[in-house]
Parts: structure tokens; sequence; C-alpha cells
């Protein structure tokens, strides 16, 4: 049974709207991780935007709960039921049908569609809900109805957002195959397994602990896909379940050992683990230093030290990630679109990681034999900071010998080493969360089409200092200001807001800085020259000169991406981008640096569009059919059911909702200024275009026409030419004339220079070995105060090393070095005559004893 469809096409039936799975990396600056379906409703249920027109939805969201509040990293492998990644199934209310009807569609959906037999099916609620219990009452036995507390019963998203009591539905997997001590109705054990929690939201939470009621009642269910999966397949675990199975073969055959479930913890994480990182790797998440990143970067390290308990001692992981896009490519074609991209960043992130494994393991296995219960601070300190064994994974290795550690000790090294300490995951959502910004959500703001808007008359609606603290008035000073009808453009997908003035009875009061989003209304960064009040009545200018330059890099943007798929194939896929006024940067995924004649293509090919002059073609349309179209769409971005497509006419479409020149001829011109790497397996490109790219031509024009001036000359070629020969021959010139200033001395074969100097010593020694088959030379240079020494031998008797350090002596000296060549230094200038002398006695004594 295809569950996912089976319960999409249930709700859709019951008159729910049915949304894509949103990005695992949410929006919501204050989640690490979508880690469940209702995180794209959040702010529908807390009523900060308006509520759709479909008061009910439904989904299939991927999830990962290995970081935050919901997380279960550490559980994955050793329990039959736990994942860092999984699908959750889901239906939501918005303030329509309540806890009657939601118990009702999951009591349908369970027995009739699923077809559990209801002797099987348990349900739990929280304690003080005596009206989930009635309700529960007409379907199932209140003898299988047990009341529990916060911990199981009441759900949060995270430490803030939507809340409510919950009731969970238990399937009974049987005595027969369950009989721990915490397998009884309500306990830990895996014999009830929980497959949905329905969500009753009545409340909001606040960063202060409070909470305050939700506009209106509202339903919040999850079902996990893999536990149904299984139990309809007849398994116990989820891993046996042909979602993880063929993950598993796959390990057991890279290993060459077959799976035991008993012994299998290690086949199970890398199955679970190969799915949050192929998954992770598509929709853009890198593997680094901090962050959600770092997260990544965990999961697969945990992976890959278990596939090093299984005897496996080189990269493997992407072989299991393969499995895994083509397994669910079916479902999320981006898996299969990215399958090279993905392989190829998961076996170099291992490849590094296997480069340190063994050392950290062997310093663990060391320390392990030191310690009585309770583990090193400062190895696992160690063994995270010199060999990447993150701190989940040391703990993971303890469990495994219950040990424990010294986290006091850790953190203490950890302080010191400040730099990777905090983890600054934190989306640029970071100012939103200070000061009465928040009241911004409830103020009406009228969104005006700005296209082609740059003047409008508003009032101003709120106004905030720089600290967001609500004022009545600014003047001299910088602050927020929110203006009813906004014609600013508001930063956004790599844009920078725009800028512009305030003006109030024709003259300017402020300048407009910058414009930002913050909970979906627009606020402007301003500077106000004189006084600006709350409900003053402004007119709003848009500089549009300014926004002109920063539409032609948005466009450019595009083009370049387009060029670049064109160009290097399209598994290049953008990784940011920042657009500004006068410059652009472009990231993407691709294995290594482009070459020069690749540059050169990319930039002639998006200067052929610029000059085919295409128009721009605006469109909005429902998401299906932009895809259809092939719009590019990027990972992070939130996208509506409607979106706005991009494109323009044989260069690509993309969904993005910024601004844009209407024909590319106005971009002028584009010019790639560097292009470099910024992590691993990611480029960088960085452009001009417009007016700053007519600037850098010109000062290209200017420095070639200084360099005329300076070289006297129209052919800057065959100047250079000259020069570079001229330089040829003095510098021979001049390495001549050393050589005939040295008087040499014949000793049977060996020619013997020992003389006071004067130039670069090591270049005149090789210089002179050059000329010699048998040579022994000792120069003394002295450079103001500096005394130095070089030496050099060849096919002589003599040792370079040896002989210097005892002329060096004299000097008041030291130094040394090989046979054949050597250096020193010294001090005492009335002392070189004497060494010069030595020098030569002690040559002669060797050279005419042979
Ligand atoms: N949001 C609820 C959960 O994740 C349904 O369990």
């Amino acid at each position: 049974m295809d569950v996912r469809t089976k319960f999409l096409e249930f709700f859709a039936s019951k008159g729910h709207q049915v949304y894509e799975s949103m990005p695992l990396v949410p929006q919501d600056p204050t989640l690490l991780f979508t880690n469940a379906g209702m995180v794209q409703f959040k702010d529908i249920f807390t009523g900060k935007v308006a509520r759709p027109e479909f008061p009910r939805a439904t989904s299939s969201q991927l999830c990962i709960r290995a970081g935050g509040k919901h997380n279960d990293l550490e559980n994955v492998g050793y329990t039959a039921r736990h994942h860092t990644l999984f699908e959750m199934l889901g239906n939501f209310s918005f303030g329509d049908y309540f806890k009657e009807q939601a118990i009702a569609y999951a009591w349908e959906f369970v027995t009739e569609v699923l077809g559990f037999d209801k002797s099987v099916l348990y349900v739990t609620i929280h304690e003080s809900d005596d009206e989930a219990f009635e309700i529960w009452s007409k379907h199932i036995q209140q003898d299988r109805i047990k009341r529990m507390g916060d911990k199981d019963n009441f759900w949060q998203m995270g430490d803030t957002g939507p809340c409510g009591p919950c009731s969970e539905i238990f399937v009974d997997q049987g005595a027969e195959h369950f009989q721990g001590e915490e397998d009884y109705f309500g306990g830990d054990g895996d014999r009830f397994l929980e497959i949905w929690n329905l969500v009753f939201m009545q409340y909001e939470r606040h960063s202060d602990g409070s909470l305050t009621p939700l506009p209106k009642p509202s339903i919040d269910t999850g079902m996990g896909l893999e536990r149904v999966v299984a139990l309809l397949e007849g398994k116990r675990s989820n891993f046996d379940s042909s979602i993880f199975m063929p993950l598993i073969q796959k390990v057991a055959s890279i290993c060459n050992k077959p799976y035991i479930y008993e012994k299998g913890e290690s086949y199970r994480v890398i199955a679970d683990h190969a799915r949050s990182v192929a998954f992770l790797l598509a929709q853009g998440v890198h593997f680094d230093k901090e962050g959600r990143g770092y997260v990544l970067r965990r999961i697969l390290r945990r992976a890959v030290r278990h596939g090093y308990l299984l005897g496996i001692k080189k990269p493997f992981l992407f072989e299991i990630a393969k499995e895994v896009c083509i397994q669910m490519g079916q479902v999320y074609p981006y898996l299969i679109e990215k399958q090279d991209y993905i392989l190829q960043q998961c076996k170099n992130e291992e490849k590094r990681f296997f480069e340190t494994l063994e050392l950290g393991m062997s310093l663990f296995k060391k320390e392990l034999q030191n310690c009585q219960e309770i583990f090193s601070g400062e190895v696992a300190f160690k063994l995270y900071d010199t060999y990447g064994f993150p701190l989940d994974l040391t703990l993971d290795m303890l469990k495994e010998h219950q040990l424990s550690l010294n986290l006091e000790e850790f953190e203490q090294c950890m302080q010191h080493q400040k730099t990777l300490a905090k983890a600054s995951w934190k989306g640029s959502g970071d100012e939103i969360q200070k000061g009465d910004f928040g009241s911004i959500a409830s103020l009406p703001q009228i969104s005006l089409s700005k296209q082609n808007i740059t003047t409008h008359t508003s009032k101003l609606i709120a106004l905030f200092d720089e600290n967001g603290k609500a004022v009545q008035t600014l003047c001299g000073q910088t602050g927020w200001a929110m203006l009813e009808e906004n014609p600013f453009y508001a930063q956004g997908g790599g844009a920078i807001g725009d800028r512009g003035w305030l003006l109030k009875n024709e003259t300017v009061i402020a300048e407009v800085l910058d414009t930002r989003t913050f909970f979906q209304k627009e606020l402007c960064k301003v500077n106000a020259s004189s006084s600006l009040s709350l409900y003053d009545s402004l007119l709003a200018q848009v500089d549009d000169a300014f926004q002109l330059e920063v539409r032609k890099h948005h466009s450019a943007t595009h083009l370049l991406h387009f060029v670049l798929r064109e160009v290097l194939g399209s598994n290049v896929a953008q990784a940011g981008s920042l657009v500004e006024s006068n410059r652009l940067r472009f990231d993407f995924s691709f294995p290594r640096a482009l070459n020069h004649d690749e540059i050169t293509q990319i930039q002639n090919k998006v200067n052929a569009i610029i000059l085919s002059c295409q128009e721009s073609k605006i469109k909005e349309m429902p998401i299906q059919q932009a895809k259809e179209q092939g719009a590019m769409a990027l990972f992070g971005e939130k996208y509506g059911n409607i979106v706005r497509v991009v494109s323009f006419d044989n260069a690509g479409c993309e969904l993005c909702g910024g601004l844009h020149v209407a024909n590319t001829g106005m971009i002028g011109n584009f010019y790639i200024l560097k292009e470099s790497g910024v992590s691993s397996g990611v480029r960088r490109i960085e452009a001009v275009c417009g007016k700053a790219g007519l600037f850098f031509s010109q000062d290209l024009q200017e420095t070639l026409k200084e360099l005329k001036a300076l070289l006297k000359t129209q052919d800057l070629f065959l100047a250079i030419s000259k020069l570079q020969e001229e330089n040829k021959r003095l510098k021979k010139e001049s390495k001549g004339k050393i050589q005939n200033d040295f008087s040499v001395e014949q000793i049977g074969e060996v020619s013997l220079i020992v003389s006071q100097s004067q130039g670069e010593g090591k270049e005149i020694v090789d210089h002179l070995k050059n000329q010699y088959s048998q040579v022994a030379i000792l120069l003394i240079i002295q450079n103001g105060d500096k005394i130095s020494l070089v030496s050099g031998v060849k096919n002589a008797p003599i040792k370079a090393g040896e002989w210097i350090k005892e002329i060096a002596q004299i000097l008041g000296g030291n130094g040394g070095g090989r046979d054949d060549f050597a250096t020193a230094g010294g001090k005492d200038a009335s002392k070189i005559t004497q060494a010069l002398q030595r020098a030569k006695e002690y040559a002669l004594n060797i050279l005419e004893r042979k």
C-alpha cells in the first residue's frame, strides 16, 4: 500500500488542500531544522499571517530531529523506531474543525483505510482532557484510553511557538514478541507503538515561558510514515521494512558480513544517516564547522564510525546515499538531479574523516585503558579538536562501554578555544527577537506591487529606535519605520533592500538606508535628519537609480546561473547569492575550480544574452505549472502554492520574487572579476554589470593608458618583451662579471675560490658551481654590520658545512649545513682577512693532502 498517497488522498477527499513538503531548513529562525509537519503553518496558527482560503491542509513533510528541542540522534540505531530523518503525514485545521472531527478522521483512516483491527488499538490523552475522553469513548473501550501528563501528552514545536495538549494512537504489537519491563501500555518499550499524534493546538508559548491562547483552536497531527509502513508489512522494527532493508543489505554487502538484528545497530545507524545526508546535501546544506552544516557533519561522522566498527576502512556511505537517491528519487526527483553532487560531497567528507579516524580511535582506546568510570574531558576535547570526533560521537562510543564523560573538563577546554564554541545558526531574523518589533505583526500594511512604483504617499504607522523600542518620534537618529503602503522593495532572495527618502512638505526629512521584512511586514531603516513622527503623512521616494542597478545585477545573476548550467552541466546548483547595486556574488555546487577557458566562455555567453536584448517575463502561476515549465527553484526558499516565475526568452526561468530589468539589454555588460572556492565542492563567482561594469572597464582602459604613457609606446607587448630581453641580458652580464672578479686557484682537478664578495651569495655560489665541474667555494659577504658566509662544494673532498663552521667562528659567528652547500653568519668585520686566509689554508690542507 502506498501509505503516503492514501493519506493525502483521504484528507483531500475531506476538503483538505494538499501542500508539498517544505525545505528541511526552515525560514523560522527559532528552529534548526523542520521538525514537524506544522512548521510551515506556524504563522497561520498564531494568527501572524491571514488564514488561507481553505482552512484545512494536509502534507507529507520531511523532518529532521537531530538537534534542537526534538533530538533523536543518540537513540537512532538502538531502538526500533527513532530516526534522524523521517516523513510525517499530517492533517491541519486552522480554526476550522477541532477535537471531535480530528479524532473521527484519524479513527476512520486507521481502521478503515489502513485496516488496523480495533483489538490492537489504544489511545492516550492529556490527564486534564475530559473532552477528549468523552469523544474517544464513542470509538474505543474506555479501558483503552489512558491519561498521561505534560511530558507525554503536551506538544510544542520548540521553546516558543504553537502548542497544546495531545492525544496519541498506539498499536499493540503483541506480548508474544515483547517481554521487556517497559512493554506495558504507557511504558517506554517497543510493544505499544505510537503511530499518530493529534495535537489540539490552543496556545502559543513565548520566550518568557508564558502561554497565550491562539486566535482559534486548531488541529495539528503527525503520523510517522516509516512506522506505519513497517506495521503494515508485519515488521516489528521500522528498520525491517522495505524502506530501510535495501539500505541495510547494501551495508552488509559492503562490509561483507550478514545483518543480524540483535547485533545490527551499526547497520541501522548507517541506513538512517545516509538518508539525512542525502536529503540535506540535496537541499543545499554544506558540511561546516558550525550550525546546520555541523549537524550534517556529525551525522556523517557518526555513520562513518559505525562503518569502521563493521571493519570498513574507506568511504562507503556515498554508496548507501546512492541507494537513497534511487529509492526516494521517485517521490523527490531532486535527489536524482543532484545525485552526482551528493555522492561526490559525501565521499570527499568521508575521506577527510577517515584520514583521522584511525588515529582518533587509537587515542580513544588508549585512554579507555586508563579509565575506570569517567572518561577524561581533555582527551574527549582532543578527539574533537584534533581528530574531528564530534562530542556526541565520543559519548556514543562511551555508551557502548557504559562509561560517562567528564563533561565539565571538556567544557573548560572548549572555553579556551572560544572560536567554535557557539553555533551561530540563527538566521538574519535575529534582530526581530529584540525590543517591540513583535507588535508589527498585527499592524495592517498594504503590499504595493513594486515593479513600477517609485513614489507613493503614505502614513507612518510604526516607528522604532535602533534597539527595537517603539517610539513616537525620531530626530537626528537612525531607527526603523513602517509605512502603511510601502513602495520600498525589501531585502530578499539574496538582493539588498531599496534605499530612498521620506519627504514631508516637499522636504527630505529622512533617508532610507535599507528595507527589510520582519514578520512578513516591510520596515525601512531610516536616518531621520529632522523630526519623523508616528502617523505623519509622507511622500516615500525610492532611489530608482540605485534600484535600477540592483535590478541589473539581479537579472545578471539569473543569466549567470543559466549559463553555468549550460557550460558546466545541470549538476550546478545555486548555493547562495548576493545581489547589490555594484556587484553580485553567486555560489554554486561544483567539484573543482573553473579554468580560464570556462570563465571566458561563461562571461561571453552571458554577454551574448545581454546583447540579444531578451525581454523578461514575470508571471504568477501554480507551483506545479512552474515546475512543468522547468523553473529552477531554490532550497531554503519557502514557496507558496502560487509562485512568481521570472523568465527570459531562451535563458531559463526561475522562481523569484525579486526585481528585474525589463530587457536583458539594460544590463549593458557583464564582467567576471573572480572565481574562487568557498568550501569543498562549492565555488563562487564575483561579477559586475551595468554601471559598475562600465566603471570596471573604464578603469582597465585608464590603466592601459597610463602604462602606455609610462613606457612611451602604443605597443605594450613589444615594449614589455623588449624589457624582458633587456633584463635577461643584464642578468647574464652581471653573472659574467661576478665570475671574472674572483681569483680562482687550481689545485689538481679542483678549482678553489675563496673571496670576499657582494650581492646574493647563494646565487653566486650556484652560478659558480655551474661553471666548474670540480669546485670548492667560500665567500664572505659584508653588508653594513652584517656578515654572511656561503660555501658550495662540487666533486671535491671538502665538506662545505664543516668548512664554513670553522671560518664563521673566527668571525664570532655560527653556521653550518650540508656537504655541498652551507651558510653562516659572522659579527666581527675586523677578522675578515684572517678568516679568508684560514679558509684558504683549510682547503689547501685537504686538497693538497689528497
Ligand atoms: N506536531 C506534532 C508532532 O510532531 C503532530 O508530533
